[in-house]
């Protein structure tokens, strides 16, 4: 199956890196290569790009796409070994820039056998790392039943999620629940019907995905490493797609720009300077045109960081 995704905020999400020849830049999520390589146009001929990915069909297209830049290292890697990576590359500080364009590509949620969509017949799987041994059938048919409550909760922010898990554990209990469809169906079943533009088990399948592919951990710990690797003036630029990823990042972001974090209580202030500086303070949104180009992207939020600590 050919390799689809559509980049999202491209121009938005590279110009923000302010690109330029003789720097190191990061892609932290490769997928399909369409950051990575408008970010290959920009540093030539003497910038080096290094990019991420653990999806075996990503790493594979972006080879394809990229063989003709010669200073590009694509690693099949995830990007919380950012900080091992480097360094075998030799790689101390980051000084151009780094992106991370969360959430799943445009291919995984297409092709059927992934099993991230609720609409196509699969086994449920739903691992960006195809060689990870933990799927979305062990969470579905392993997880108890409150922490499938609280998983649908805190990452699908689903009002039905005590409902939804009580049912999942007394199917199971008869068969295991071996499909999306399956699933999908279960979560029909049980949950009223109400006019919604959203079919009723995103929110569940977004939950399960979170989880499997531990997103929200994975993508906290790595800003924080990030932070350690950014050279003075270099750039972090972050799209995410829903409001748990762009609260995570906003917090990071404001926290590490505050020159302040005492109690209001103390006298006298001890707090280090702070690392970042904000580019941006409100997210950017993709234009109406990509929007009605690409009706996802009008989800996808943009935010921009500077490092401002020397040394
Ligand atoms: C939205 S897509 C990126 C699309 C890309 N910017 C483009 O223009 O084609 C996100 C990618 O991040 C990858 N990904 C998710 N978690 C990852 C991790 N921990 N380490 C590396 N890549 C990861 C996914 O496999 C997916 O290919």
């Amino acid at each position: 199956m050919e390799f689809k995704h559509y980049t999202v905020m491209k121009n938005e999400a590279v110009d923000a890196l302010e690109c330029q020849s003789g720097k190191i830049y990061v892609d932290c999520t490769l997928g399909g290569g369409g950051h990575s390589e408008l970010i290959l146009q920009k540093i030539q001929p003497d910038g080096r790009l290094i990019a991420f990915d653990i999806d075996e069909d990503a790493i594979k297209a972006s080879q394809e796409r990229l063989k003709n830049y010669s200073n590009i290292t694509i690693v099949k890697e995830s990007y919380t070994n950012i900080k091992p990576v480097l360094e075998k590359l030799g790689i101390k500080k980051i000084t151009g820039g780094v992106l991370f364009d969360l959430g799943a590509s445009y291919h995984q949620f297409n092709k059927a056998e992934r099993g991230f969509s609720f609409s196509k017949e699969a086994p449920l799987d739903m691992r960006f790392n195809q060689d990870a041994d933990f799927s979305a059938y062990d969470v579905v048919n392993t997880y108890s039943e409150d922490d499938l409550i609280r998983i649908f909760s805190e990452y699908g922010e689903e009002r039905f999620s005590k409902r939804i898990a009580k049912k999942i554990v007394e199917a199971r209990k008869l068969q295991k629940i071996e499909t999306t469809t399956e699933l999908a169906d279960l979560i029909k079943n049980c949950t009223p019907h109400v006019k919604s533009s959203i079919h009723p088990a995103t929110r569940v399948f977004q939950a399960i995905r979170i989880e499997v592919n531990q997103e929200l951990t994975n993508v906290k710990n790595t800003l924080n490493d990030v932070l350690d690797l950014l050279e003075f003036g270099a750039i972090i630029s972050v799209i995410s797609f829903h409001s748990l990823e762009d609260r995570l990042v906003k917090h990071l972001f404001k926290y590490h720009s505050q020159r302040c974090h005492c109690d209001k209580s103390q006298l006298i202030c001890n707090c280090p300077p702070p690392i970042l500086e904000l580019v941006n303070k409100k997210p950017i949104g993709a234009s109406d045109e990509e929007i009605r180009a690409n009706p996802p992207s009008r989800s996808a939020k943009l935010r921009i960081a500077r490092c401002i600590k020397r040394g």
